[in-house]
Order: C-alpha cells, then structure tokens, then sequence
C-alpha cells in the first residue's frame, strides 16, 4: 500500500509549489489540492510559457497525471471556469484529467463581498486578504451553513443557494456594505454550469483506494505554514489548515498514510499583505530582492515584503509538518550579495529566544548570523557539486539547523533549472 507524499510551503507563501509539484509530477500518478483556494497563484514555466493556477492542481500540464480538488479546498466556479478554459486552450482534456470532491465548499459571489466588507471595517487592521472570499467561505463551512459542490446536483440547488446569498446580503447590510452582485452573480452560474462537466467524486474513497492499489499520489499545499489558521501569525493568516495535518482533513487519509513531507522555502524570505516577519528588510536591500526576484503576487500583482531568511521560523515549520525533505527556490536571487544574512535567533522583551514566540509582533528583533556570498551566476549548475564553497556552506547550514536535508535547489524559473541531489 502506498502513502502520500506531500509538497507544502514553510514560509508565508510563494516559496515555489507550483514549480516543484510541476518538476515532481513525472513520478506520480495522481496530483491533490487539500486546502487553500483561488487565494492561490501557483506559477509554472516550460517551454518558454509560463502559467498561473489558482484551483486546478500543478500537475495538470504533465500527461498521464490525474488532477483531483480535495474536500478541503474552497472553490469559486468563476475562477476555476476561467482555469479551465486557458488550459483547455492548451490542447488539454481536462474533463479526462481531473475530478472535483463533492465536498468541496463554493465561495459565492456574496463571501467575496463579505471579504471585502469584513477588509474595509477592519481599517488598519486589515489581514491584507486576496479578496477572494477565502475566509467568509470557510466560516460557513465550519459554521455548518456552507454549499459544496455536490449540491449543484441537487433538485433544490437554486434554493439553498438563495437562503445562504439572503443570510450574506443581511450580514453585508449589518456592515454597511454597499456592493452589486449580479454582474458576478452570473458568471457564477454560468461556472457552475460548466463544473458538471466534470466528475464530482467521494475524492476521500478515490484517494485510499489509489494508495490500496499502489497508485502514487502527491498532495500539493497552497499558502505556507506561518499562514496556517492555528500556528501561523494569528490573525494575520488564511482560513485553513495549511500545515501536513490538512492532508488529513482535505484529503480524507490517516495520519499513518502520509509519507515523504516535503517542504519549500525560498533562500531568503517573503511576505504579502499584513503581519509579523521579523526579518523583513525595508532598506535598498529589500528593494533589490523584491526587483531581482520579481516578488510581485501572482494573484493579486501586489508587492511582495522581502527579507532575510528566518531559520527560527524555518525551524518551527519543519517541526510541525514533520519535514523529511527540503527544497530551497529561488537561490539564483542571491547570486549577487557580498553578504547574505539567516536570523538564528530573536530578541524578544530583553531576552533572547530561539523558538517561534505567540507574540511575533514588532518588537521582535532577528539575530542574525552572516554568510559570504558566492557573487556568481549559479544559474547554469544543474550538479550540486559544482555549486560555489559558499552556496554549499549555505546550504549544509540550513541542513545542520533544520536536521532534515535538502534535496531540491531550484536557480531558476524554468522546470529544467532544478537540481535533485
Ligand atoms: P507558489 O505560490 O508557491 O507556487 O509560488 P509563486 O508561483 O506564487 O511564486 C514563486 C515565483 O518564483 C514564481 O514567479 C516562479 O516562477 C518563480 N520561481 C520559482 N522558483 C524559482 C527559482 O528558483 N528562481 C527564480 N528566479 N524564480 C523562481
Ligand atoms: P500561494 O498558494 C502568499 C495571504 C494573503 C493575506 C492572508 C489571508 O500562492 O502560496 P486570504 O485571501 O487567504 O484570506 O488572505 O494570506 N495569502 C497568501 N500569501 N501566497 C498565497 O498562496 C496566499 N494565499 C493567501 O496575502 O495576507
Ligand atoms: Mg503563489
């Protein structure tokens, strides 16, 4: 019997899943979504193409993959019709190569306006959220009021659909909110329409009875870990479980059928929309690795926050997905510094800590150990051992920290520019 192999972000976000789950998709034969929705915005290149998904799974561009959307994702038909027809334009059959859980929730057009009024009243305090209807969707999920994608099929779709939209226009009046829906409204049905084109599946029977059959299944993560809704920088997070545990609850599999966790982090650190990151840079060179990385959200095309990387965090992280392997992205951005910094440790109220605390908030102030740069164009390594001594040194740093090794350096965008150690 086979176990899932998972791909998650250890950071806050675009560490570079799509890319990886794109890179490992040749060595399995099934690719699931288990949390996160269109909040997502997982970048593949190949082919001098590149592509962005929100919904549908990374695996979808490799043939002989199956795409499956978990119970735990929040789907808007709008978003995912919109999906499915760039990639269709492609050639691909997406009806033969991916199937929807009939337990995944629906955002409607009315969470996405109860995500921006819920934004709006919070002022300064805004979380920063994607706009997409992620949290009030979950909130009625856990609320027990939410619409899944099984009940499209039903005979009184039409009705649960309208008393949840009437329970939404009375919280939105309760706001304040002045907001016109039916523009959104429409498209929204006309994804609907086009979703029961595809197979809705018990996806938790489907995915233990591929395992059963020793079919491979790799589980893809959306957001990152220090957005996680229980340990991440509460409240500055998503609505889910992004964390290993979420394959559980998103996917419908034991704790004891998870296998290799792999976890992403980039070389250095980001961060979009509101909340803590103690190693956030606001000086020139924070702005050259937001330049150099092209660190601009692939959602929501806002500037990403830049910094240095937080092995602290890192660390926190790996503990709690029970990482077996990392992969470190995007280490082409630091081809160019003479000095590279890691934060091994915080300040926090005149003492020092080297653990995540409940209250990273401002005063937090990184330790930091420096590292010489290897000022070199490492674009072209396609063999570890021809890696500079200091991207080595780097590397067996964050190895020997973490105690997990890394078996994965991305130096560039492109599938091909991925070495496997
Ligand atoms: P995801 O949400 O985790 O899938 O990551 P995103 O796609 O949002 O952001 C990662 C960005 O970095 C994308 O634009 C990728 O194309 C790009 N990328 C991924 N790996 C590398 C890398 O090793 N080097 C460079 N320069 N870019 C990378
Ligand atoms: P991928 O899968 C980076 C952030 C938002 C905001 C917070 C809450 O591409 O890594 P939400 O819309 O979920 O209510 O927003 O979470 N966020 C992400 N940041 N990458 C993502 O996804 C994100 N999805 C949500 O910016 O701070
Ligand atoms: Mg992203």
């Amino acid at each position: 019997m086979k176990k899932v192999d998972v791909v998650l972000g250890l950071q806050w976000g675009d560490e570079g899943k799509g890319k990886v789950v794109d890179v490992l998709t040749p060595n399995y034969d099934v690719i699931a979504r288990f949390q996160g929705g269109p909040n997502a915005g997982h970048s593949l290149h190949f082919g001098g193409e590149k592509f962005v998904l929100h919904t549908v799974p990374s695996g979808i561009f490799r043939e002989g993959s199956m795409n499956i959307i978990g119970n735990g994702v929040v789907i808007d038909p709008v978003i995912l019709a919109e999906e499915i027809a760039q990639i269709e334009a492609t050639g691909i059959n997406m009806v033969e190569r991916m199937k929807i859980s009939k337990r995944a929730h629906l955002i409607l057009p009315t969470h996405r306006a109860l995500d921006a009024a819920s934004e709006a009243a919070k002022g300064k305090t805004k979380i920063g959220s994607t706009l997409k209807g992620i949290g009030p969707a979950y909130m009625d999920k856990t609320g027990r009021n939410g619409l899944r994608v099984g009940d499209i099929l039903l005979p009184d779709f039409m009705e649960r659909y309208q008393a949840l939209k009437d329970k939404h226009l009375f919280q939105l009046r309760q706001y304040d909110y002045q907001v016109d829906v039916d523009a959104y409204e429409q498209e929204w049905f006309r994804g609907v329409e086009s979703l029961k084109r595809f197979e809705f599946v018990d996806s938790e029977m489907l995915v233990n009875g591929y395992l059963q059959s020793n079919t491979s299944v790799l589980a893809e993560g959306a957001q990152g870990s220090l957005l996680d809704v229980d340990f991440g920088t509460y409240p500055y997070v998503t609505s889910s479980n992004t964390l290993c545990a979420g394959v559980c609850t998103g996917l419908g599999v034991a704790p004891t059928r998870i296998g290799e966790v792999y976890g992403i982090f980039k070389a250095y650190c980001t961060r979009v929309g509101s909340g803590p990151f103690p190693t956030e840079l606001f000086d020139s060179t924070g702005e050259t690795l937001r330049q150099v990385g092209c660190e601009y959200g692939a959602t929501t095309g806002r500037p990403r926050r830049c910094g240095w990387l937080d092995l602290v965090a890192l660390k926190y992280a790996v503990m709690m997905n029970g990482v077996t392997a990392l992969i470190m992205m995007k280490s082409d951005i630091l081809n160019d510094f003479d000095t590279i910094k890691v934060a091994v440790g915080y300040q926090l109220n005149g003492k020092q800590v080297d653990y995540f605390p409940y209250e990273a908030d401002d005063t937090i102030e990184p330790i930091y150990r420096e590292f010489e740069g290897w000022n070199c164009d490492i674009c072209n390594v396609r063999d570890y051992n021809d890696f500079p001594q200091q991207f080595k040194d780097y590397v067996s740093f964050i190895e020997a920290e973490c105690g997990v090794p890394v078996k994965i350096i991305s130096v560039g965008p492109d599938r091909e520019e991925t070495i496997i150690r």
